[in-house]
């Protein structure tokens, strides 16, 4: 069976991250022909366009995995009612040179967890702005706003809680229709 790969990029650089877990209880939701990828960000350099015509090999490594996926999955929290700043420097790498954009027209997801009760919504909102100038289409609905609960994974790291899970496989049904739908 061909295989449909999702690069996945989570904006936690944290050990315990929520986001991360998320991203791992997802793909638990995924059919059998979709195969999740998670990217390195953690080891970039900090973006300085001087540095465009000779990418870091970390930088190259990121945009020819990029290039390699059919689709997209962004799992972040929110900071500061934005996105981390980890996420933004690999989406601008990946970005650049100018005319080299990595991101372009690969179909994306766009989800989140966080401690508070908007549950990465702003977050969200700026990311899906960055990816539209990006030419990245992100699945518009349903919506993924979650709030970090003791019950939301259970001990295997996949989604405990019936409601929460009632809920993301709905919209892992319909990421996965999404996908398709771009890669036909
Ligand atoms: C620098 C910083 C800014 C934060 N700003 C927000 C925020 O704007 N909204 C929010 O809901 N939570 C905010 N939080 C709390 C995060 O939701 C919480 O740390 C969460 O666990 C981060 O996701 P992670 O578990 O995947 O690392 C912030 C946390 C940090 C460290």
């Amino acid at each position: 069976m061909a295989q449909t790969r999702i690069a996945v990029i989570v904006g936690s650089l944290r050990k315990e991250s929520h986001n991360q877990k998320l991203a791992l209880a997802l793909a638990h939701l995924a059919p059998s022909d979709f195969t999740f990828e998670h990217l390195r960000i953690d080891d970039l350099p900090l973006y300085n366009q001087d540095d465009d015509g000779n990418q870091a090999s970390a930088v190259k490594r990121l945009k020819s995995e990029i290039a390699a996926a059919q689709g997209l999955l962004f799992v972040t929290p929110e900071y500061n009612r934005s996105i981390p700043g980890v996420l933004k420097n690999a989406i601008d790498h990946a970005s650049r040179p100018y005319g080299q954009n990595a991101w372009g027209g690969k179909p994306a997801g766009v989800v989140g967890i966080s401690v508070g009760a908007i549950g990465t919504a702003l977050a969200q909102q700026h990311l899906r702005n960055i990816l539209a100038y990006l030419d990245v289409p992100t699945l518009g609905a349903p919506e993924v706003f979650l709030q970090t609960k003791d019950d939301l994974f259970d001990d295997k790291g996949h989604i405990g809680n019936e409601g929460s899970k009632k809920f993301l496989q709905g919209w892992m049904d319909k990421y996965v229709a999404w996908i398709k739908s771009h890669s036909a």
